[in-house]
């Protein structure tokens, strides 16, 4: 006879923290949201740490640079999908690599046989003030002078040669590429530019660092930057193809790996962590996953060799597995049988795997919850596709802002596979596990993360902790009434505005 666990499927919503003693020291400003992304014995530092406890899910309608940017620079980190060929891959880990905060890539370019015609009509287009006179008119060209736009004078006729409004080489000071930001500024600052050219050894132009980036630099002291100063990235990677694809995504020093599945729990998977093993060794941050359940965290890291397990079948806001084929858990049930599982794994032998709660998370008090449960990070989705830097385009319908949001299972997400035969499986195409679909528009990452931590810096503060290690190790949740759930919102007022 099947086997029917005594405990029910519980989300995140059915539970509520209790306050602890909140000290005098335990104040947002005091609060750490580090945490760890790959295992390390107990007595030791992390290999890999997360600013703060959130990435953003390997999904199409979300993954791409300009995302992976923005969230290192405020503290977590992207991950890309797979979705995509491994060459495609590797090309958006490379371009979110390769963007130096600070050093921008002059997109504004003239080339020195150009006049004040090109200049103005380069300045309408691009909106930069600032134009490269280089010898091709190209972003990385030899380097002959720069234009700023503010200082030429109104009236000037358009037949005016670039090379008498250009300020030239010999009264700018430049840096070598390979200067670090910070020795960059104080030349800036020493020189009193508007802008310092960074060139390489022959003169051609590599970037510029302006003064403006200087003073905004101070707003992100989170950023995850690797050992080379570049910005950090995660890859999906697939039981397909892995074999293909892990030596383009090492190529180009990708921070962390992770298999990408709605069942974890495979034999595929620890043929792919044995043979990604077998090739690289154990220094590479390979994540397995997804489970949900002890069972399942334990072939992970005990067969399989997982530097981390993430948790969620089902939950996703755009996810029909559940519906489509009946197997899952609830997120907060899934969760803690897991976060179980780790805490003995790490008494029996002193080894601390972190854990992600993937998907399912509607709100920040969930995220919180999910953290206060054992979570060491979070993947979110539906968060990530709402705002401004996720990879979808926007839509006006009837009058609101919406981006498009699509499962990774759904058949629109599936399309991509044309490229490759091996992977048209039957199965894969037989039927959906994804929906597509629409997210209201929450606008710039930079608006909207920042109230998420303080919302769990507050709560933290609230529950008596400053680390996110004392916040789930001291955590008091009870679960709650449907009463109690309805009374958590505003009840019996008749409410201004939407909130
Ligand atoms: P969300 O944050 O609730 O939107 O969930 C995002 C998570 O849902 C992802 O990180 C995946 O684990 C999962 N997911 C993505 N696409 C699908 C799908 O098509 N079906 C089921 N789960 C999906």
């Amino acid at each position: 006879m099947s086997k029917i666990l005594d405990d029910v499927s519980r989300t995140f919503s059915e539970f509520l923290l209790i306050p602890q003693l909140t000290k005098q020291e335990h104040i947002p400003r005091h609060v750490s949201l580090r945490s760890p992304v790959a295992k390390f014995k107990e007595d030791s530092q992390p290999r890999l740490s997360l600013n703060i406890p959130i990435v953003s899910a390997a999904m199409q309608a979300i993954a791409c640079p300009r995302l992976a940017i923005a969230l290192a620079m405020h503290g977590g980190i992207s991950t890309i999908h797979c979705s995509q060929s491994p060459q495609s891959q590797a090309e958006m880990i490379r371009t979110t690599k390769k963007y130096k905060a600070g050093f921008v890539k002059s997109s504004a370019n003239i080339s020195y046989s150009g006049n004040l015609g090109e200049v103005r009509r380069i300045v309408a287009q691009t909106g930069r003030k600032t134009v490269a006179v280089t010898a091709d008119g190209s972003s990385n060209g030899l380097l002959q002078g720069l234009i700023f736009a503010g200082d030429i004078w109104p009236g000037e006729p358009d037949g005016k040669p670039v090379s008498e409004l250009m300020v030239s080489m010999d009264k700018i000071k430049t840096a070598t590429v390979g200067i670090s930001l910070d020795k960059a500024i104080i030349l800036l600052r020493a020189c009193n530019q508007k802008c310092i050219p960074i060139v390489y050894e022959n003169g051609h132009l590599d970037s510029l660092v302006f003064r403006r980036d200087a003073f905004s630099l101070n707003e992100f002291p989170l950023q995850m930057l690797d050992g080379e100063g570049s910005l950090m990235v995660s890859a999906a990677i697939n039981t397909h193809d892995y074999i293909e694809r892990v030596p383009c995504l090492l190529h180009e020093k990708v921070d962390f790996i992770f298999f990408d599945s709605s069942d974890g729990y495979s034999e595929f998977q620890k043929r792919g962590f044995d043979w990604i093993r077998k090739q690289y060794g154990p220094d590479i941050i390979i994540g397995g996953g997804n489970v949900v359940s002890a069972e399942g965290f334990n072939y992970l890291v005990r067969e399989c060799d997982a530097d981390f397990v993430k948790v969620g079948i089902g939950g996703g806001s755009i996810c029909i597995t559940r519906e489509q084929k009946g197997i899952g858990r609830g997120q907060a049930s899934a969760l803690i049988d897991v976060v179980n599982a780790r805490n003995k794994y790490l008494s029996e032998t002193g080894i601390y795997i972190p854990i992600c709660s993937d998907g399912g998370l509607a709100n920040d008090t969930q995220i919180i919850i999910a953290l206060a449960m054992g979570a060491d990070f979070v993947m979110m989705g539906r968060y990530f596709a709402s705002l401004e830097e996720s990879a979808s385009i926007k839509y006006n319908i009837r009058g609101k802002t919406y981006k498009a949001y699509w499962g990774e299972g759904s058949s629109r997400a599936k399309h991509w596979q044309r490229y490759s035969d091996s992977l048209q499986e039957k199965n894969i195409t037989q039927f959906e596990e994804g929906v597509d679909a629409y997210v209201p528009y929450y606008g710039w990452l930079h608006e909207v993360l920042p109230i998420t931590i303080a919302k769990l810096k507050s709560t933290m503060v609230s529950c008596g902790a400053i680390t996110l290690q004392t916040f789930s190790k001291e955590a008091v949740m009870t679960t709650i009434s449907q009463q109690t759930f309805i009374e958590g919102g505003t009840s019996n007022v008749l409410l201004k505005d939407e909130p």
